[in-house]
Formats: structure tokens, C-alpha cells, sequence
């Protein structure tokens, strides 16, 4: 069988081929990927040779020639860094939400039997102290990379509302694992406090986030695609959630690291405050469970950052660096002036 992937060349997308191709090493994977800044080709090494990275933008592709021969598409391609959301917003636009339609048109007139969309738990925006979204909840965005996964979320029901064309959306909680740009949570704090660096807590540290493994997440990917009904959205979660500061702990504790280093720093304007999701239906409909309970796969997680220097060492290069250094130089000392 040959899929098309979009964004494989980055986190979840780099896990899902390495996963797939695991699991059906007959199998043949085309790799669409803009290779941005977030995606890392050593992310793709030790991969078969049924594995191919195609070097395309999707807005600009010929992705109907890509997708020949193709019974499905999942689709993870996506500018996702909230933060740099709300420094530019355009960028997003035009992958998410341009890129998502450029897709969906033409995997509609190739008439591939399976599009699976990944979408994210920001769709739903924040929630209060307490409380789960189901499916059903309203799609309340905050941040603009949030609204663009909306309007690409809600492009895949369109097309399968006017053209029946069978799209199935996952909107999954926080991922960790290996292969995860320096720029996110955890790798950040995780590869600064090997660093010996100060962990910037955005704020008091008080929001809260659900996670999973990315292996879990895959094999959701493959169950929605295996047994979703066509059109459906599927909340993928754990019920494991943990405030930023308690996880920023647990991350210090693991690696024998002082406390000391965590730095409170200014808070993420607009930041969302608290996520959770209700994945009754994934569990109920897909017969899917996460595997890897938050204590195993975080620790897990770690000693893949810990054990490989070299791919932290190219992640965290001369633009990652600047990056940081603009947004984190001051930030205390912006802090201090609120
Ligand atoms: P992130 O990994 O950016 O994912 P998202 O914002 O999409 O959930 O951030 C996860 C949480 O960690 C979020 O509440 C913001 C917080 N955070 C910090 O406190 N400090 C940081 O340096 C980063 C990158 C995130």
C-alpha cells in the first residue's frame, strides 16, 4: 500500500513514518515536506527504503502527481509553534489553512479512499479549572496558530459535508517524545536543564496541559484510519494532565537537576489556560487506548534527548539560537517591570 504524508520530516510526522513503517515495512510512504526550520532530516534516518522524502512546499506542490497510486493521506504539514503565531501570523495562514485546502482539493480529485487530518485540542481553546471537551464542544480558538488549525479543521468538514469526500479529523492533546524541535515544552526545558540552563516558566507555571507519547498518538492515527467512520472527529487523549510548573518539576527530578533553575518568566500573551479532553469516543468507536502511562514515556522521552547529543546539537543550531535569544532575553526583566 502507498500513503502520501505531509510534514513528515518533523515531530509527530517523522514519528507516524517511523511507526508505519515499523509496523508495514512493505509499505510505501511519500514524504511531502517543506523541510522548515522544524523539520530535521535526522528525524528520517534508519528508515526503509519504502520511504521517500519528497522537498515541496504543499501550497505549492503538484500534489496530485504526488498522490498517484495513493489510498491515503494524513496530513500533519503545519507551522505549530504557538509563540511564533503571535510574533506572525501570515505564515500559518498560508500552510495551514492554503496548504490544508491545496491538499484536500487534490486528494479529492484523485479520489483517495482515506484523508486523516491531524488537528489539535487548541481548536476547542481554554477551558476553567474544570471541565472536558467532547467533540461536540465549540471550536473557540485564541491563538492565531489555534484559529488556523480551526479553519483547517473545519475546511476537512466542509469537504466532507459538500463533496462526501471521506476526511476523519484527530484533535489530540500535547505530544512529547523523540525527534520534537527544542522550541516546544518539553524539549526545551529538558534540553536546557541537561544544558544547565534556566527553564523559562511562562507566568506562574499554573496552566495546564494534557500529554501523550507520540507512539500513542500514532497508533491512534492508525485506528482512526483503520475503523473511523468517514466525516467523524476523534478527540485523541489521555486524562493525563499536569500543570507547566509540576511538569517542569517532575522533568528536574528526573534528570537529578536543582530546582534552582527554574526561571519564572512573562507570560505568553492570550495564553490559554487549561486543556482536556474527553476521548471517550476514540476509546468506544476505535477500540484505542494510550499505552504508555506519563511517568514511563517521560522518563523515556529523556534519555532520548540524553543519549542523543548530536541530533540536540543540530536542532539547537545558530537559528534556534538567535531565535531564543529573542525571545527569552529580557523576558525576566520584562517580568520585573509588570
Ligand atoms: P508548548 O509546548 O508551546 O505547547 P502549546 O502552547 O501548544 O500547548 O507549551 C506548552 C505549555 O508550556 C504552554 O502552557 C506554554 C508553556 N511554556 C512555558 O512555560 N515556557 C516555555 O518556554 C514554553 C515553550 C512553553
Amino acid at each position: 500500500m502507498k500513503l502520501l504524508v505531509t510534514g513528515g520530516a518533523g515531530f509527530i510526522g517523522s514519528n507516524f513514518i517511523h511507526y508505519w513503517l515499523r509496523a508495514h515495512p512493505s509499505d510505501q510512504i511519500v514524504n511531502v515536506d517543506k523541510l522548515t526550520y522544524a523539520g530535521n532530516p535526522q528525524n528520517l534516518e534508519g528508515l526503509p527504503a519504502g520511504h521517500e522524502l519528497v522537498c515541496e512546499d504543499i501550497c505549492d506542490a503538484d500534489l496530485e502527481a504526488r498522490m498517484e497510486g495513493a489510498e491515503a493521506v494524513f496530513h500533519f504539514a503545519a507551522e505549530s509553534h504557538v509563540d511564533r503565531s503571535i510574533d506572525s501570523a501570515e505564515v500559518f495562514i498560508r500552510t495551514n489553512v492554503l496548504g490544508t485546502q491545496r491538499l484536500l482539493e487534490a486528494a479529492r480529485r484523485r479520489r483517495v479512499s482515506r484523508f486523516v487530518l491531524v488537528s489539535t485540542d487548541e481548536v476547542y481553546g481554554a477551558l476553567g479549572a474544570a471541565g472536558e471537551c467532547d467533540e461536540d464542544a465549540a471550536l473557540r480558538p485564541n491563538s492565531p496558530y489555534a484559529a488556523s488549525k480551526a479553519a483547517a479543521d473545519l475546511l476537512a468538514r466542509a469537504y466532507f459535508k459538500t463533496h462526501q469526500f471521506p476526511v476523519l479529523v484527530t484533535r489530540c492533546c500535547n505530544n512529547y517524545g523523540p525527534y520534537q524541535h527544542p522550541e516546544k515544552m518539553i524539549p526545551l526545558m529538558t534540553t536546557n536543564a541537561l544544558a544547565d540552563i534556566p527553564l523559562p516558566v511562562y507566568g506562574k507555571g499554573e496552566q495546564v496541559r494534557e500529554w501523550i507519547h507520540a507512539e500513542d498518538h500514532c497508533r491512534a492515527l492508525e485506528a482512526v484510519y483503520r475503523r473511523g467512520q468517514p466525516g467523524a472527529v476523534y478527540n485523541i487523549g489521555t486524562a493525563a494532565r499536569l500543570s507547566n510548573l509540576e511538569l517542569v518539576q517532575t522533568i528536574l527530578r528526573l534528570l537529578d537537576k536543582p530546582p534552582s533553575l527554574i526561571q519564572f518568566v512573562a507570560d505568553r500573551p492570550g495564553h490559554d489556560f487549561r486543556y482536556a479532553l474527553d476521548s471517550a469516543k476514540a476509546r468506544r468507536e476505535l477500540g484505542w487506548e494510550p499505552r504508555i502511562s506519563f511517568e514511563t514515556g517521560l522518563a523515556k522521552a529523556l534519555a532520548w534527548y540524553r543519549e542523543n547529543p548530536s541530533w540536540v546539537e543540530s536542532a539547537r543550531n545558530d537559528s534556534y539560537r538567535k531565535y531564543y535569544a529573542e525571545r527569552y532575553e529580557n523576558r525576566d526583566q520584562h517580568l520585573k517591570n509588570l
